[in-house]
């Protein structure tokens, strides 16, 4: 079953077109990575997918039916959500605001507790459950978000560009996590690191403003620099690809 289905999708804010005549599939339990350029239009795609921009043309189906009918199965990771360090709010409380827009009104029953401790643990994060979100590193903070987005069972997780760190103490580290979470659920994760990216994922889609969608990892020097439009290195076959240039200056 697909999970995913975008057909001939536009976007534009105002007058600046974002994204043209895109077009790919999703099968259920995929672990898809999108990768391009700064302002390509990653951000906005994924935004359309979770149902918070509509898109002007074009059709999104999640499990075959709209959007708006099946949000609710999306775990959403946005890309920046800074907590001020003296924000008054513990690890638990956050994960239990995943669960603010399944029950209508904020009841902050025994259920939610449940299930937010539920997914902290599942994250590696249930000792902490008590800590301050603002004082916990940058890599906890991040698993936080991802036990939030759990707390609605989703079908389809989407994390915006996650920054966490891969790290080697005890525990699992952040890419088995995903790992451990996409037998369960499709994945959907951005990074601009395509080393990163093509070590982890299936399959891997190129943004920027029209989507290039590759059904395995193996993705050519000639897809990335159309993506890029810059010089990228192809380190080897199997091998992390890096990019050469800077994106300050678009070509
Ligand atoms: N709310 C908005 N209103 C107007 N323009 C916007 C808005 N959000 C984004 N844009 C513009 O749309 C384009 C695509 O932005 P988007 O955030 O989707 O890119 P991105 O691929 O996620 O970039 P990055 O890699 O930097 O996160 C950019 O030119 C950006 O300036
Ligand atoms: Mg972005």
């Amino acid at each position: 079953m697909k999970a995913i289905e975008v057909k001939n999708l536009f976007f534009q804010y105002e007058d600046l077109p974002v994204l043209e005549d895109i077009n790919f599939d999703v099968e259920e339990k995929d672990f898809v990575g999108i990768i391009g350029p700064n302002g390509g239009g990653k951000t906005t795609l994924i935004k359309i997918l979770v149902g918070l921009l509509k898109p002007q043309r074009g059709t999104v189906n999640i499990f075959e039916k709209p959007v708006s009918a099946m949000n609710h199965h999306i775990g959403y990771v946005p890309q920046s959500f800074n907590f001020d360090s003296s924000f008054p709010i513990s690890v638990i409380d956050v994960t239990k605001m995943g669960r603010l827009n399944q029950s209508k009104i904020f009841k902050n029953s025994a259920e939610d507790q449940l299930i937010a401790e539920e997914c902290l643990k599942k994250v590696d994060m249930l000792t902490m459950k008590d800590k301050l979100i603002g004082n916990l590193s940058g890599g906890q903070k991040q698993r936080v978000l991802i036990a939030r987005a759990l707390t609605v069972k989703p079908k389809i997780l989407i994390l915006d560009e996650p920054t966490a760190s891969i790290d080697s103490k005890a525990g699992l580290n952040f890419y088995e996590l995903l790992h451990r979470l996409n037998e369960e659920m499709t994945i959907i994760m951005i990074s601009h690191d395509i080393g990163v990216i093509s070590q982890y994922v299936e399959k891997i889609a190129c943004l920027n403003k029209k989507l290039v969608f590759h059904d395995s990892k193996e993705i050519s020097r000639e897809m990335l620099e159309q993506t890029y439009q810059c010089p990228v290195d192809l380190i080897a076959h199997g091998l992390p690809h890096r990019i050469l240039d800077e994106h300050e200056h678009n070509h």
